[in-house]
């Protein structure tokens, strides 16, 4: 059996925006928002009595112009009365992923492939989870490893410490030191089976200054990025998620040391007095592919 620790997606998901699928006008800003991702809410920020009106603004947001994002409808748990519906939505507009809530368990995500399936959902639409629960964190390992069933179409995990706080009783504070083990958990548990793990909002989107600074931790976490609750928000995540200069030019630097004939069967290069094993190549790989994806897409948008 291979020992190589599965790579993680090679998608741009710095900045995914949470829009209330009930906000009409915050709909209609999303086609020119700069963000990696949107995840239309009909969840905990639609009112139980809002939620048709909700699903009827989604139809009506799929039948016009594609968004050119990743996109995600946020469902209400299988669970309660709303979840049925919202997953025959969700197949009906086949969004990229549906994005469920509260995950405890590997079965949350496994109930919710099989009835994918059994409706001939299209393969490539993904499942994600939000871990957000005291029990989703104590089994973030295990439902990481549900990714590996055959059909689980299981692709990341988003943190949501709002209800993880909320059932636990942590405070809200600068530097999340309480938390701080449990967002590694899931960072852990993403990386072992190849998936990814977005960070949790955060809520105070006047004040750029501490976004900015939570920004910096989740990336020195090793999160790929942010969920965002305000369009404030999109220009740092964007920036301290993306990968520097320098460090597109460290990558490219790795690539051209291993492509270079001098380096065939080599495992160590000197770089510039510093050691690189082949074993950062991959890594550098990744960086700088997703460093083109973003060029790519400001050349787009230009
Ligand atoms: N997506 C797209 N546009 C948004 C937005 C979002 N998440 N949040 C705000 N906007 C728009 C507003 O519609 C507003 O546009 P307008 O000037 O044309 O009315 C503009 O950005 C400025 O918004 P602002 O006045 O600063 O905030 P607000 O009072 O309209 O909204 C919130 C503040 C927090 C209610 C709103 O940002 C929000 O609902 N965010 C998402 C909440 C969510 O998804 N929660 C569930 C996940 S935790
Ligand atoms: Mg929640």
């Amino acid at each position: 059996m291979s020992r190589q620790t599965p790579l993680r997606s090679a998608r741009l998901r710095r900045s995914v925006l949470s829009v209330p699928a009930i906000n009409g006008r915050a709909l209609q800003k999303v086609h020119d928002l700069d963000c990696d991702g949107v995840i239309f809410d009909l969840e905990d920020s639609v009112a139980p009595e809002k939620k048709a009106e909700a699903r009827e603004n989604l139809k009506a947001f799929f039948a016009g112009k594609p968004l050119g994002k990743e996109t995600i409808i946020r469902v209400n748990a299988l669970s309660t009365p709303f979840g049925r519906d919202d997953l025959d939505l969700v197949l009906r507009l086949n969004p990229d992923a549906v994005l469920l809530p509260k995950v405890d368990e590997p079965q949350d995500v496994l109930g919710v492939s099989d009835r994918l399936a059994e409706a001939d959902a299209p393969e490539e639409l993904r499942i994600w989870a939000m871990i957000e629960t005291p029990r989703g964190v104590l089994n973030a390992a295990a439902i990481a490893e549900a990714g590996r069933t055959p059909g689980s179409r299981l692709d990341c995990f988003v943190v949501g410490l709002n209800d993880l706080r909320k059932e636990t009783g942590v405070l809200q504070q600068p530097g999340r030191a309480y938390l701080v083990p449990w967002l590694m958990q899931v960072v852990l548990a993403v990386s072992a089976y190849g998936l990814d793990a977005v960070d949790s909002v955060f809520n105070d989107f006047k004040d750029q200054k501490a976004f900015a600074d939570e920004c910096l931790q989740g990336r020195a976490m090793g999160f790929d990025g942010k969920m965002l609750i305000h369009p404030a928000q999109i220009k740092a995540a964007n920036r301290h998620f993306g990968p520097d200069e320098q460090a597109v030019m460290e990558a490219e630097a790795i690539i051209a040391a291993f492509e270079d004939p001098a380096a065939a069967g080599l495992n160590v290069v000197n770089i510039g007095g510093r050691m690189v094993e082949r074993l950062h190549l991959v890594q550098a790989e990744a960086l700088v592919h997703k460093a083109r994806l973003i060029a790519k897409r400001s050349i787009a948008s230009a």
